[in-house]
């Protein structure tokens, strides 16, 4: 006998949960149109050197990669934005920037599993790429503030953390870490809010810095104002990026959203700017989505650099979350007509009647099963449909079928030509 449970870490997606997955991607969907993203996708298979970055990024050991029959070193994608950047690069001259992407990837790591993180999830993604200015990181943050809502979540259910990779770079600067040294400390500080001081400050040892930095840049970790950090800081470009992100999203209208947690990093090495996630205003859960600015990815494979920023938003922490507050919307089968031959001469009938219905946009289904009255309508009412059509052999002979409302338990006879115009 083969095992018939998913590979681990994977989900199989039974009808009923397929509804909720088409639900939730439809919001993602509608959002990102309504805030004129267009959609692009690519394939799950990618080159695997597109992943290896020097930083160290935890995603670079979490891949799923193998040797194909050519010896090509592939992998299947763990995020979309590498691929996202190899679009951009390959059509570089012909795009009109900036360009709003979205897309909605399953992606594959080999995660140590945990609530909220499988190896398999799908990932909507939203990117801005060719806007250098926060105007950019604006416009991200509403849409997926907006999803947030459209969810069914409000205002104070969730909350925006956001950092600036710039303000955790000019901090390293003041305590005189390298700047070669200063991506592998952010993807070391990235595991802060999971691993033990001690551990932490024995990981940024080896990485190069002393105790006496470690010091230091616990203490400057330990602020959360951000003017009280602004006084201590020499280089104040990310502070004054960050509040003048603040300042837009005010004007737009979307205040109180937005926190400042110098917490944030994120673990992937690309990012250059801007840092968020979005989480239970009490941090609750795994991030339920997040992003930021990565100036700089695309040079690092070789092109010009173009500034960008999104974010990629999991379906796994966030159904978690819908679970939690009893949030799922009611997503029944929609069928209207159920159609139900008694004999088996009846069933070219039938089927004519339902493609007939169909056509006219009905959404119809037959039962074959040919069982007797009484079973056949319990089979109808739990099929979910609106109505029953009942092919009985005397109402056939006058050209007429016997429908029955399911809901009100009422039937009447009905000419097939009525029915059916
Ligand atoms: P990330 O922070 O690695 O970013 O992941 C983004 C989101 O994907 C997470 O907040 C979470 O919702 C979901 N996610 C990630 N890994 C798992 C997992 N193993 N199981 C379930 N959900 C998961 C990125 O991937 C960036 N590429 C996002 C981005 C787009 N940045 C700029 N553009």
């Amino acid at each position: 006998m083969i095992d018939l449970q998913p590979v681990k870490g994977t989900r199989d997606f039974f009808p009923e949960e397929m509804r909720l997955r088409n639900w939730l991607f439809e919001v993602w969907r509608s959002v990102s149109v309504q805030s004129g993203f267009e959609e692009y996708d690519t394939c799950v298979l990618e080159h695997e050197d597109l992943y290896i970055r020097k930083a160290g990024d935890e995603i670079s050991k979490q891949l799923f990669s193998f040797e194909d029959k050519s010896g090509r070193r592939l992998s299947l994608r763990p995020e979309m934005t590498p691929s996202l950047a190899r679009l951009v690069l390959q059509h570089n001259k012909s795009l009109s920037f900036p360009i709003k992407w979205f897309s909605m990837p399953q992606c594959f790591r080999y995660e140590r599993m945990t609530k909220g993180r499988r190896r398999e999830h799908f990932q909507w993604n939203a990117d801005i790429i060719g806007q250098p200015e926060m105007v950019a990181e604006a416009e991200i943050l509403m849409l997926l503030i907006s999803a947030c809502e459209s969810m069914g979540l409000t205002a104070n259910e969730f909350q925006v953390f956001i950092n600036d990779r710039r303000i955790l770079n000019a901090i390293l600067t003041q305590i005189n870490v390298p700047v070669e040294l200063h991506s592998t400390v952010l993807v070391i500080l990235d595991k802060r809010d999971k691993i033990s001081a001690k551990d932490l400050g024995e990981m940024l040892e080896d990485a190069g810095l002393s105790a006496k930095q470690v010091g230091q840049l616990n203490e400057f970790l330990s602020e959360s104002d951000l003017n009280e950090l602004k006084e201590n800081l020499t280089d104040t470009t990310g502070i004054e990026q960050l509040q003048h992100l603040m300042e837009l999203m005010d004007t737009a209208g979307y205040s109180g959203y937005l926190k400042f947690d110098i917490s944030i990093v994120r673990g992937l090495s690309y990012y250059t700017g801007a840092v968020f996630e979005v989480n239970s205003p009490e941090k609750k859960h795994r991030a339920i989505c997040g992003g930021g600015r990565y100036d700089s990815l695309l040079s690092t494979f070789g092109g010009e650099t173009v500034p960008a920023v999104g974010f990629g938003f999991g379906d796994v922490v966030v159904l978690d979350v819908l679970q939690e507050l009893n949030r799922f919307p009611e997503l029944q089968k929609k069928l209207d007509y159920t159609i139900i031959p008694f004999a088996s001469e009846q069933v070219g009938i039938a089927l004519k009647i339902a493609s007939e219905l169909r056509m006219k946009g009905s959404v119809v289904d037959c039962n074959f099963s040919m069982k007797k009255m009484k079973k056949s309508m319990r089979q109808a009412n739990e099929s979910g449909a609106a109505k029953a059509i009942l092919l009985f052999p005397e109402e056939l002979s006058e050209d007429k079928v016997v429908i029955r409302d399911l809901q009100l338990h009422e039937q009447k006879p009905v000419k097939i030509s009525d029915l059916i115009s």
